[in-house]
């Protein structure tokens, strides 16, 4: 079998467009223009062409965009007073600061100072809460991403064994809660899990975040599962710079029923899925209906 191969960038471009016209209704008919405000402390290279890259997918789809670029220096009563007066400001409806911030910054303070309804990565321990509990919240990008890739692949996934490689708090543990709360039947394993190769060929749909470079091979793949490649690993083959997954992609997609490639897969549905979480959270702040199919 050779899986069908699962293209993120188009299923994103497609979320960013449902998007863009709900934008525009929104505008039309309620003269509201959702907005987005994006906080970078220090010159993390890496950071800060994230940062460049959310600012003009914010634009292009008719949302106000607010950087906030703070020196490296910044204090931490400093960076707690932009996020108040950001927590007060009504043209401000997601509020994302970005991460990694400098380590004399305590990260978990200042991502728990964001009004819960405006955290659009759905990092605050309100919506980690609300999630783990099945009520309505805000919810990590990444994962939110998958699961609407999931969805469209199968339909339902309900009954279906899904397996997630990784624990971490940004995708692993959320991307479990969204697969149990669309009643798949949730393993989560890591890399101390004793004969993962055996966890993982139980899987129909499993979801890689483990962060280790082509660490799942086909040999883990049931024949006709769903291989969902978060990872993005830069390695050095054949001394050039490549980008690989956590998926060894060629022996996978000789016996997955389909894959998401890297690049090409997940990545571009993080951006897509912030935007969308932006405009629910607009939608919400005004009491008006959710947009259809960009939420959980
Ligand atoms: N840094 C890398 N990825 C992310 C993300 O999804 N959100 C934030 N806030 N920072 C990041």
């Amino acid at each position: 079998m050779t899986a069908k191969v699962i293209d993120g960038k188009a299923f994103a471009a497609n979320v960013r467009a449902q998007v863009a016209a709900h934008v525009t209704k929104l505008k039309d008919e309620k003269g509201i223009q959702p907005g987005l405000a994006v906080v970078l402390v220090g010159e993390d290279p890496a950071s800060q062409v994230y940062v460049r890259n959310k600012h003009a997918s914010t634009v292009e789809v008719g949302m106000a965009s607010f950087e906030h670029r703070l020196p490296a220096t910044t204090s931490e009563a400093e960076l707690l007073a932009l996020i108040d007066q950001l927590n007060a400001d009504p043209k401000v409806h997601g509020i994302l600061v970005q991460l990694p911030l400098p380590a004399h910054l305590n990260s978990e303070l200042v991502i728990n100072r964001i009004e819960p309804a405006k955290d659009v990565d759905g990092f605050h321990i309100s919506n980690v809460g609300l999630l783990g509990t099945g009520q309505k919240s805000m919810v990590p990008c990444t994962p939110l991403g998958c699961l609407m890739m999931l969805r469209d692949h199968h339909g339902s996934l309900s009954g279906l064994n899904a397996v997630v490689v990784g624990r971490s708090n940004i995708v692993g543990k959320p991307m479990a809660q969204l697969l149990l709360g669309d009643s798949c039947t949730v393993t989560i394993a890591h890399s101390r899990t004793k004969d993962l190769a055996e966890v993982c060929k139980r899987a129909d749909i499993l979801v890689a975040a483990v962060g280790r470079p082509e660490m799942i091979t086909g040999e883990m793949v049931r024949p006709g599962a769903t291989v969902i490649d978060v990872g993005i690993n830069r390695i050095e083959r054949d001394g050039k710079a490549k980008l690989v997954g956590d998926v060894h992609y060629e022996s996978a997609a000789k016996v997955a029923g389909a894959i998401t490639p890297v690049p090409g897969g997940v990545g571009p549905m993080t951006i897509a899925c912030l935007l969308a979480n932006t405009l629910t959270a607009c939608c919400r702040a005004n009491g008006l209906e959710e947009p259809k199919g960009l939420t959980a």
